[in-house]
Formats: structure tokens, C-alpha cells, sequence
């Protein structure tokens, strides 16, 4: 199986948010589309798809922040959203896409990486760990009606 990773492009939209509603269900879709064009513009974040056989099968969302919990240099790179087809899923390809964002957060300056991910999310968790990141802290969020 050859993996082929490229940088996202316009032309990728709907494939992209595709893919976001695949990590984030519960969205709303202006929620999903409202910053894909800035994101596709700036130079502070790049989206890498994974291909196979030229059909998009994953990608991986990367952004260069200020601060990450845990992180003692800044910036950092950081892992905004990583989703591969669920068909294809237990053979690499979130690997060789962390690999791009590494890469390309590297080329950036950046000596340490960051990412997030739910707490039930076991699967995710797990993909973290075995690729090297390793776990220092846990978030609650609250709301409360004003
Ligand atoms: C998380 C996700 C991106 C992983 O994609 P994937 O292509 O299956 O991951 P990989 O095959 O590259 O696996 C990466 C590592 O995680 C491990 N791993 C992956 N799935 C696993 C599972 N179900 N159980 C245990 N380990 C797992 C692999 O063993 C691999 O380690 P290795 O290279 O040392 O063997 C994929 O499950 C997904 O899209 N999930 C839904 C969206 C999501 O939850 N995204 C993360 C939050 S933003």
C-alpha cells in the first residue's frame, strides 16, 4: 500500500470537510466551513491529505501555537484534527501523516509538538501514545447560562 502526502488545497474542500465531520459529527456545518479558506491561506497552519491510489483517505490538521499545555519552548506545533476512513484505519496512515506535520512544524522552528483529544476517545489516545506523545493533563469544560 503506497501512502502519497500533499498539502491540502482549495480544491479540496468538500473532501476536507468531509473528513471534519468525520472527526467533529455533532458540528454544525457553518461551524465545520467557517475557517477552512483562512486556514488554507495562512502560513501559520497547513493540512496534509493522505492518498491512496490518488483518493484521499485521511488527513491531519497542524497549527503553529503560542503556548501548548505541558510544552516548555514556544512555539509549538500543534495537531488540530487527524482523521483517516474508517476502512483503512490500523495501517499507518495517521502515522505517516503525524510524520508530515512533524516534518513541517520542524521546518517551522518548532522542537516540540502538541495535540488534544477527547477523554473517552480511546482509539486516539492510544494512536498518540504509540506514536510517541505522551499524556500531561486532563481538561474539564463547564458552562454556565448568563
Ligand atoms: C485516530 C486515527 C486518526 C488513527 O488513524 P489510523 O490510520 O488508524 O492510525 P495508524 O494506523 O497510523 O496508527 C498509529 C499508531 O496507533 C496505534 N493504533 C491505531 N489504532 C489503534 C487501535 N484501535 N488500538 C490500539 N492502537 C491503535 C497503531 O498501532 C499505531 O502504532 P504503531 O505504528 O506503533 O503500530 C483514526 O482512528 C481516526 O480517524 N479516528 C476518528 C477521528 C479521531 O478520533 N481523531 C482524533 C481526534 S482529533
Amino acid at each position: 500500500m503506497e501512502i502519497v502526502i500533499r498539502r491540502a488545497t482549495l480544491d479540496d474542500k468538500a473532501e476536507w470537510f468531509n473528513m471534519r465531520k468525520g472527526i467533529w459529527p455533532d458540528a454544525p456545518d457553518e461551524y465545520l466551513d467557517f475557517d477552512m479558506d483562512d486556514i488554507l491561506e495562512s502560513g501559520n497552519d497547513a493540512v496534509f491529505f493522505a492518498l491512496l491510489d490518488g483518493r484521499p483517505v485521511g488527513m491531519i490538521e497542524t497549527r503553529i501555537r503560542e503556548y501548548g499545555e505541558g510544552c516548555e519552548t514556544s512555539p509549538i506545533g500543534y495537531i488540530e484534527g487527524w482523521f483517516v476512513y474508517p476502512e483503512l484505519r490500523g495501517q499507518g496512515i495517521a502515522g505517516t501523516l503525524t510524520q508530515a506535520a512533524e516534518d513541517w512544524a520542524r521546518g517551522k522552528g518548532c522542537t516540540e509538538m502538541a495535540s488534544d483529544t477527547w477523554l473517552d476517545n480511546e482509539v486516539s489516545i492510544r494512536a498518540h501514545v504509540k506514536l510517541g506523545y505522551y499524556e500531561v493533563e486532563r481538561l474539564v469544560h463547564f458552562v454556565k447560562q448568563l
